[in-house]
């Protein structure tokens, strides 16, 4: 692969996406013959927040990958809980393993890490802002039930201001001829400008509207998320959001027949477990095909695998970037990285944008 770490898809050129999906789809006819494909081989993966599908499926990815693994899912019992910065722990951690897979809380963490990190770093999830490997498991999802990644009209649902697959996603499918987009929210739950921006940039069609109804008589593809409560600054704007979007019987009958329904998981109550009976729900494969997904990604990180520290880049600006949300607001040290275009800064991090 032309990156050495896995920070965004998009850093993957599409031979290099259709390499990765059909090396998920031939382990997934032929599990047996990788069984050793990473024997001798450590992944640790570092959750600095709540996990069941992502964790689990990269450590069975490289438990049937042959290979071993480290760890933690809970900082508070690591020395994180002892102040140790992020840097310190992917350190010591690239000392110990041959990859590294990361989630943490904040936007651009796993970049961050990659400075540091004497191994590949796969993202797992940085806070609000992208997870690239539950998009290789969309896009193996799409290649496998819908048999095609292109001419879709593909309806995103729910949270689309903090949900970080949804912006995977769409950064990905827009990379491919015909897509179009139904983007599926509350107008206080739109997504980002930086997302909007791309769509605009390749010249993907997209509309914005506020009803699951509106939309579901002519997509191919809806993807559904919850509301991502812990990215909400209180409870209050929580409980204004939640149970607005569901998707029942009802609402399914005015679906085309061939609709596929993905979900990254977990569901709270945006899709009614009546759906779940449903042919075209795949969500629960969905999970399985993400193990296959990780597989492949594994396997070829590690291939062209070398020990060596990247090192961080020196500070583009003095400007620190006001976003909440990124890493640099609490890991100091880092350095300021921004891309300039006309009046705008970018947090290379986060890809928020800052107003000079
Ligand atoms: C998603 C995540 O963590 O962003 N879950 C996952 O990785 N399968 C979606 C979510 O938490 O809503």
């Amino acid at each position: 692969m032309t990156s050495r770490h896995l920070l965004d898809l998009n850093s993957l050129n599409i031979d290099e996406w259709m390499m990765l999906i059909k090396t998920a789809d031939e382990i997934k006819n032929h599990p047996y013959r990788y069984i050793d494909a990473c024997h001798g081989k450590v992944l640790a993966t570092l959750f600095y927040e709540p996990s069941t599908r992502t964790q689990m499926s990269f450590q069975t990815a490289m438990l049937r990958l042959g290979g071993r693994i480290i760890g933690f899912d809970n900082p508070a019992t690591s020395s994180v809980s002892k102040g140790e910065s992020l840097k310190d722990t992917v350190r010591v951690v690239s000392g110990y393993s041959d990859i590294i897979a990361i989630r943490h809380p904040k936007a651009g963490s796993a970049k961050a890490a990659s400075f540091y990190s004497k191994v590949p770093v796969i993202n797992a999830g940085d806070g609000g802002h992208l997870h690239p490997t539950q998009t290789l498991t969309d896009l193996v999802t799409l290649y496998e039930e819908k048999g095609q990644l292109t001419d879709m009209r593909i309806g995103m649902c729910g949270d689309l201001m903090n949900g970080r697959t949804v912006h995977s996603l769409i950064k990905a499918l827009c990379r491919f001829k015909g897509n179009s987009f139904v983007l599926i929210s509350t107008p206080q739950l739109r997504i980002p400008s930086y997302i909007k921006d791309i769509l605009n940039a390749v010249g993907a069609k997209y509309c914005e509207v506020n009803t699951l109804e509106e939309a579901m008589s002519d997509i191919d593809v809806l993807y559904m998320t919850r509301i991502q409560r812990e990215r909400f600054s209180s409870d209050e704007e929580y409980e204004r959001q939640k149970g607005v979007y569901v998707l029942d019987k009802q609402k399914m009958k005015l679906a085309k027949s061939d609709l596929k329904i993905l979900h990254p998981l977990p569901r709270v109550d945006e899709i009614t477990i009546d759906v779940d009976d449903d042919p075209r729900a795949v969500y629960f494969e969905q999970t399985e095909y993400g193990m296959y997904a990780r597989m492949a990604l594994i396997m070829n990180m590690l291939d062209e695998n070398i020990h060596k520290v990247d090192g961080a880049p020196v500070s583009t600006h003095s400007e620190t970037c006001t976003n909440s949300n990124c890493i640099t607001q609490t890991e100091k040290y880092l350095p300021k990285i921004f891309k300039e275009s006309r009046d705008i800064l970018v947090c290379k991090y986060c890809e928020e944008r800052i107003l000079l």
